[in-house]
């Protein structure tokens, strides 16, 4: 069979795993949504088992790992998560890791509301997982940074591998993450986060990206520097990362403990994957993403839960992380928000102690040894010069040149106002193929300039907002843009997909959205 043909046999099946046949189905896929933010229709329907595509680069597989590797603990906490996604993450690892590898998992119930979590999972457990599968339940909600310590202090195998709920893990996923710890106590190491689609379930690889984040303590995606690649390992290197994303990595248990676990004064989730990626670099350890390995992810459109009370935990923690962290650094996010410099944020005196005992290096080396591609900015600043601040005088190199095109629609991504106006919407038009402010050039910093003047930039403070035309900054990030399978247009620091919000509107209107592969999200760029 082609492969074309194959991929349209998937699509179908997929298709036909969505499909509503009764009021029953109706009523499944809505309360999953709400519940959920993913179509939990489709995660019932498929069951416990699948096979997912092998998303390795092909050097991946014919790498061997020692046989004496240490065990895992596999810690997974979970919240009001649906049941069929549950127990498809438990499932994949135990179907796709060896079982002398495996010391346990261990499923951390944070007080779920839900009644098939509590009998309907322990008799599960009991009846068709016997041995490996330990269950706590909380008794009040600690949430996600809690929940992980409490899943760790039960933990006795010799690594601890964090995986979210809605997880599947891929081929061969933890040899590559354990061997890379075994030759490195104090290595901390993430697996590729393939996309596992919120509406079809579909799993799809993703590119080699690298954590990175910004001045408001948000987690973003970066490109990988040229710089990091090209080793002689080649495309099986583990790649230097200076933060996590959070919900996946493994590490040693007893440097987990001795690096001082979590700051248990964070409350639910927010800032502690960025917390303990910081501790990590300045306190003497390494973190890395490990091409080889990946896990794919569900990523939903929206965290279909609060906190118990509706508090802001992301602010709160974020505060205290830069209280803890940042020394002068501090300035640059309270210069974005300067409503938080007089707000509270707890007892640290805990976690400064900590910093003080394990001998931590200051910010300013964190930022100038593991991530010198960080902008300073804010009102004490120089003002930024653009295009130089980090190539230098020189141009990059242009790849590509033409229209860019959008096939189901056959109509062309231009500027909706001037091409020369900063902030301007991008729209879909005719094209008009003798109008030079339709043509887009694609650089070798991954930029798209449209007119050979602005960049298409996805602004990296709110993910909601329409990608806008803005000086071209050449720091990567929000200007970053690949072009991808499936005619896909990925944006690197926001990690979605350019589609076209209603394809039969003459509006035109363009945003990111989750990639799916589907027609709205395909684009060409042509000479
Ligand atoms: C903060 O916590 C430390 C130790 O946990 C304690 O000794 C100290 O008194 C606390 N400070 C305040 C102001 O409560």
């Amino acid at each position: 069979m082609g492969k074309r043909a194959k991929r349209d046999i998937i699509l179908l099946i997929l298709l036909c795993q969505g499909m509503i046949f009764n009021e029953r189905d109706q009523e499944l896929r809505d309360l999953g949504y709400q519940k959920h933010a993913f179509n939990m229709l489709i995660s019932n329907r498929l069951g416990y088992h699948r096979d997912v595509p092998d998303t390795r680069n092909a050097a991946c597989k014919d790498k061997s790992y020692p046989v004496d590797l240490p065990v895992a603990s596999v810690v997974i906490c979970f919240y009001n998560e649906a049941l069929s996604a549950l127990l498809r993450t438990v499932h994949s690892v135990l179907d796709r890791t060896p079982a002398q590898l495996l010391h346990e998992i261990i499923l951390v119930d944070d007080d779920s509301d839900f009644d098939d979590l509590k009998g309907e999972l322990e008799e599960y457990v009991q009846k068709y997982l016997p041995g490996k599968i330990k269950v706590i339940r909380n008794t009040k909600r600690e949430g996600l940074i809690r929940g992980r310590m409490i899943g760790a202090a039960h933990a006795t195998g010799e690594v601890l591998v964090f995986l979210d709920s809605h997880c599947e893990v891929n081929v061969m996923w933890l040899q590559p993450l354990l061997a890379a710890i075994q030759q490195d106590q104090r290595t901390v190491v993430c697996p590729v986060i393939d996309i596992i689609s919120a509406d079809t379930l579909a799993y799809s690889s993703s590119p080699v990206v690298r954590g990175g984040f910004n001045w408001g303590l948000h987690f973003k995606w970066d490109l990988v520097p040229l710089s990091e690649l090209g080793g002689p390992e080649g495309a099986t290197a583990p790649i230097k990362s200076p933060t996590m994303a959070g919900g996946l990595f493994a590490m040693n248990r007893h440097y987990f403990n001795e690096l001082g676990q979590y700051d248990s004064g964070m409350d639910i989730w927010g800032g502690e994957n960025l917390e303990i990626s910081f501790r990590i670099w300045m306190c003497g350890g390494r973190l890395f993403i490990i091409p080889c390995s990946r896990v794919g992810h569900i990523f939903r459109k929206r965290r279909p839960y609060g906190s118990p009370e509706g508090q802001d935990t992301m602010t709160h923690n974020s505060l205290r992380l830069a209280h803890v962290w940042l020394d002068e650094y501090k300035e640059q996010y309270f210069s974005l928000r300067p409503d938080l410099r007089t707000k509270s944020y707890g007892n640290i005196s805990e976690r400064v102690e900590l910093r003080r005992k394990l001998g931590c290096k200051s910010f300013k080396w964190y930022l100038d040894n593991i991530y010198p591609e960080m902008q300073i900015s804010g009102p004490n600043a120089k003002p930024q010069q653009p295009i130089f601040i980090n190539r230098g005088p020189k141009r990059p190199k242009v790849l590509q040149r033409g229209r860019l095109y959008h096939l189901q629609t056959n109509k062309c991504l231009v500027a909706q106002g001037r091409p020369s106006q900063k902030g301007g919407l991008v729209v879909l038009k005719a094209c008009d193929y003798s109008d030079p402010g339709q043509i887009w050039i694609y650089n070798e910093e991954h930029e798209l300039v449209l007119n050979n003047l602005l960049c298409l930039d996805m602004s990296e403070t709110r993910s909601s907002d329409p990608p806008r035309l803005m000086k071209c900054h050449g720091s990567g990030g929000s200007q970053q843009w690949t072009f991808g399978k499936s005619n896909r247009l990925y944006q690197v620091s926001a990690g979605q997909c350019l589609r076209v919000v209603d394809p039969l509107s003459h509006k035109g209107y363009v945003a990111m959205a989750i990639c799916d592969g589907s027609s709205s999200q395909q684009w060409h760029l042509e000479g």
